[in-house]
């Protein structure tokens, strides 16, 4: 079994996550490849603790990455920081010749995202893949499947969202990812968006124009001591798009929905697609469910299938148990490891997000942006 042996920026939300993935790295069977977190980097001294107190194979701890890129030990890294921060670190990352796992949106806007390319371009030895592990559940494995096996037949429509409620409370105080200074003039669809356009981009349905309609619908927010601080980035994003079916060669409507403000909605994501031949649906609200319509001629009529714990990267879990986020979290990251090691991906959906699919959902959010400012459909 290889080791790969990783350093990790930004010891947040994200940064935690995936040190509990390698924490019971055990739970999975069948890799050839196995993470161990050697080095952590946060310029908040308070996170240490936790990674401390659980990883004995850290030996390096700091709060200057440059020092976690300089020591030779270090030969990946997972960076999970906020946006405005990506430019400058990713390209730093690269240029050290570390394989890099970055968090999206992957530069805080087109420019920087271009910055990042440029530097992959310029270290072809390094591996350098970006996130969103929801294809990975199980159900929405089976879903991609059916992609895989053209199943659908030609495609009528396709709709895609990542819907959040937290921000429905106005007294919500303001954090990094409400300035658009630190978390980018995208708003929701940077924070949100690569998760919405994973599998369709995967699935070769690429948005040609786009009108989006954004909302900033909490204008104003309590900073940490109750003052009112101006909050100016877009809460809810609805992009509706002409996309092409590959297969047929027809054009669809696709529409990808982000919003922090969709009351009742906890973390949900989802996917439906409606095809001539089958039609599917699925949403992380449910996540075991996988709703399916065969059209063969006669009756029109919906399956309903419980997934069990059938993963890409098969694991210690039962066939019949619940899979969950951080088992989802967990599969991201044998795919990533898979693909670091083997030289391909296991397969076309059990892959981390290229920088190329990353680059076209810079070029999505930009052109919406500029559709939302002038009214206008706009060419992607
Ligand atoms: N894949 C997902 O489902 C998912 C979910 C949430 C966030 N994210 C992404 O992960 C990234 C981080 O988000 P988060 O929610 O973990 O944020 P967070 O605020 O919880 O964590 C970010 C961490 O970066 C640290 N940091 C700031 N400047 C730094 C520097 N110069 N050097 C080292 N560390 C520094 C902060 O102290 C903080 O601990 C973002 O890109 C976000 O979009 C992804």
């Amino acid at each position: 079994m290889r080791t790969v042996r990783f350093g990790i920026i930004g010891l947040g939300l994200m940064g935690r996550e995936f040190g509990s993935a390698v924490a019971r790295w055990c739970h999975l069977l069948e890799m050839n490849a196995r993470p161990e977190i050697v080095a952590i980097c946060d310029t908040n001294n308070g996170l240490f603790a936790w990674f401390r107190d659980n990883f004995p194979t850290i030996k390096l701890v700091t709060s200057d990455y440059r020092q976690l890129l300089a020591d030779p030990d270090v030969e990946a890294v997972y960076c999970a920081v906020p946006h405005n921060l990506h430019q400058p670190i990713y390209t730093d990352i690269i240029a050290a010749g570390k394989h890099l796992l970055g968090e999206k949106p992957f530069g805080i806007d087109q420019q920087a995202n271009a910055a990042i390319n440029e530097a992959i371009r310029r270290h072809p030895q390094v591996f350098v893949r970006s996130t969103s592990h929801f294809p990975f559940f199980p159900a929405m494995q089976r879903l991609c499947r059916m992609i895989e096996q053209k199943a659908f037949g030609q495609i009528i429509e396709v709709n895609s969202g990542f819907l959040h409620s937290s921000d429905l409370d106005p007294a919500k105080p303001i954090n990094w990812k409400r300035i658009v200074k630190i978390n980018g003039e995208y708003g929701c669809l940077g924070d949100l968006g690569m998760h919405a356009c994973h599998v369709p981009f995967k699935a070769g349905w690429y948005p040609r124009t786009v009108r989006a309609i954004l909302s900033n619908l909490v204008k104003q927010r309590p900073d940490r001591q109750g003052n009112p601080t101006p909050c100016e980035t877009w809460d809810n994003a609805t992009l509706l798009c002409d996309a092409m079916d590959p297969d047929s060669g027809e054009p669809f409507p696709l529409t990808i929905k982000t919003q922090r403000i969709a009351p009742g909605e906890t973390d949900t994501w989802y996917l439906d697609v409606k095809g001539m031949k089958a039609s599917a649906r699925w949403s992380s609200a449910n996540p075991r469910r996988l709703d399916v319509l065969e059209y063969t001629g006669g009756e029109q009529c919906w399956r309903r299938i419980d997934t069990g714990w059938e993963a890409a990267f098969r694991g210690i879990t039962g066939g019949i148990f619940e899979f969950g986020f951080t088992d989802a979290v967990q599969q991201l990251w044998a795919a990533f490891l898979h693909e670091l090691t083997e030289g391909t991906p296991k397969s076309r959906f059990a892959a981390c997000v290229t920088p190329e699919e990353v680059a076209y959902s810079h070029r999505l959010f930009t052109a919406a942006l500029a559709s939302q400012a002038n009214g206008t459909v706009e060419r992607v």
